[in-house]
């Protein structure tokens, strides 16, 4: 290789002003986030309404009736009793933290159409409403709150599921993917796209073949596929709610299906990828040293660490994919076919896990999907077309460039 003489493209300028513009969205982004996990809105908050219009044969203003007061009493009990300990100590009745439900809040029915003849059906035992009806495997106790649901006693491990999905889970992957966007944005304002360093070569070199390229495009235009309406699902009411509740409805309905559709053609590209390219992505000793210097990305034209067909950053992602791909599909599966395999122990943690790996695997391929395409000079066609300037090959990959060269000869590129 001749001595390095870094040749930048005119778009140089270009792609640092867009970085900067990028990194202050992100970070105004990142900003906002860090402000929603503080302002304590993150709590499950009874949605219930019981009460009748009528009492006593006379219309009264909801909450003025005696059993929405007590219902909305018992709520607030239920509230408190919800919260965490440490908001509501030893005694939840003599503290009660400021979100409980207030007296002002009740419940409300509306007299049902029909309501005889429906709950006589209800009490036939016989088909699928026989099934609902059968005495489930839990533990049961008396319960003088107001609806059904809540002499369902809590399982003390729901609290902290819900304090793991409801804030943990949710702030922290947004933390991540925010998080990564705003420092790969910073990196392009400062040290600008990752150039060909001797600029670009008249000769190319075949790097993949059709089936590796069909095969990471299904792949991954399902994992984009999963990653977004992943994120609705997770960030939907932020994201979607100021633009009305017909717009949230139809976007979470669209995305709850589309994440189950985008899941077949995921975990088949997983496998195939697992197959194709495990045994080029072993650890070896020379990926310690690429480690060292950051595969050398930092420094134009200084020397990059030898590499064969995939360096150590690649290496841990293809791991990424192919370990976190196959534990983003065991855990989903188990969460499509609740109770089949798994009890309700288990589907928590399975959701758990599926939402934190989910939102990691997002923020680790960001970073994947910036490296290639804007982030580096001449990485794109590796993945488009198949082949990359050779120059890029030799700065990048020179051990898979010399043996290649070695086996088919310089003069085939
Ligand atoms: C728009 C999105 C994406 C683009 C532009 C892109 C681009 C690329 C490119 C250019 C390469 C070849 C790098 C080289 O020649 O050394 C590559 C490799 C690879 N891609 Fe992607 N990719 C995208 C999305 C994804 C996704 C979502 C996944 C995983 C689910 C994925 C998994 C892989 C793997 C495992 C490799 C081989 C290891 C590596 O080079 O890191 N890609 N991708």
């Amino acid at each position: 290789m001749s001595d390095p003489v870094v040749i930048r493209g005119r778009d140089f300028v270009k792609y640092r002003i867009g970085g900067a513009i990028a990194a202050i969205l992100l970070g105004l982004a990142l900003i906002w986030q860090v402000y929603e996990i503080f302002d304590g809105d993150a709590r499950t908050i009874p949605e219930v309404r019981w009460g009748a219009a009528i009492f006593n044969g006379r219309a009264m203003a909801p909450q003025d009736e005696p059993s929405s007061i007590l219902a909305a009493q018992a709520l607030a009990a239920r509230t408190t009793f919800q919260a965490e300990r440490y908001q509501t100590g030893p005694s939840p009745e003599a503290d009660r933290p400021n979100y409980s439900v207030v007296p002002d809040t009740y419940m409300i029915t509306a007299p049902m159409d029909y309501g005889e003849e429906f709950t006589q059906s209800w009490a036939q035992l016989s088909g699928e409403s026989g099934a609902m009806l059968r005495a489930p495997q839990r533990i049961v106790g008396i319960s003088s709150l107001p609806y059904p649901g809540a002499a369902l006693f809590e399982r003390p491990f729901a609290r902290d599921w819900r304090l793991g999905m409801a804030d943990i889970a949710t702030h922290l992957g947004a933390l991540a993917i925010l998080g990564m966007g705003f420092v790969l944005a910073l990196v392009l304002a400062i040290r600008g796209r990752v150039p060909i360093a001797h600029g670009r070569s008249p000769r190319t070199v075949k790097r993949f073949g059709l089936w590796e390229r069909a095969t990471h495009w299904m792949t991954s235009i399902s994992f984009i596929g999963l990653a977004l309406t992943g994120l609705v699902i997770a960030f939907g009411k932020t994201l979607f709610l100021p633009f009305g509740e017909p717009t949230l409805g139809a976007v979470g309905w669209i995305s709850t299906w589309g994440h189950v559709m985008f899941f077949p053609s995921f975990a088949l590209g997983i496998v195939l990828m697992a197959v194709m390219w495990s045994h080029r992505n072993l650890p070896d000793r020379g990926d310690l040293n690429w480690l060292r210097v950051a595969g050398g990305f930092f420094s134009d034209g200084g020397p990059t660490p030898p590499a064969k067909k995939f360096n150590a950053g690649q290496k841990l992602v293809f791991w990424s994919a192919v370990l976190g791909g196959l534990l983003m599909v065991a855990s989903g599966v188990t969460l499509m076919f609740p109770f089949y395999w798994a009890d309700i122990g288990t589907l928590s943690w399975a959701m758990l896990a599926h939402a934190v790996l989910g939102l990691l695997l997002i923020a680790i391929f960001v970073a994947h999907i910036y490296i290639g395409t804007v982030g580096m000079q001449g990485a794109f066609w590796a993945m488009w077309s198949g082949r990359v300037d050779r120059n890029w090959a030799e700065e990048h990959h020179s051990v898979w460039l010399e043996q290649i060269e070695a086996r088919d000869g310089k003069d085939s590129t």
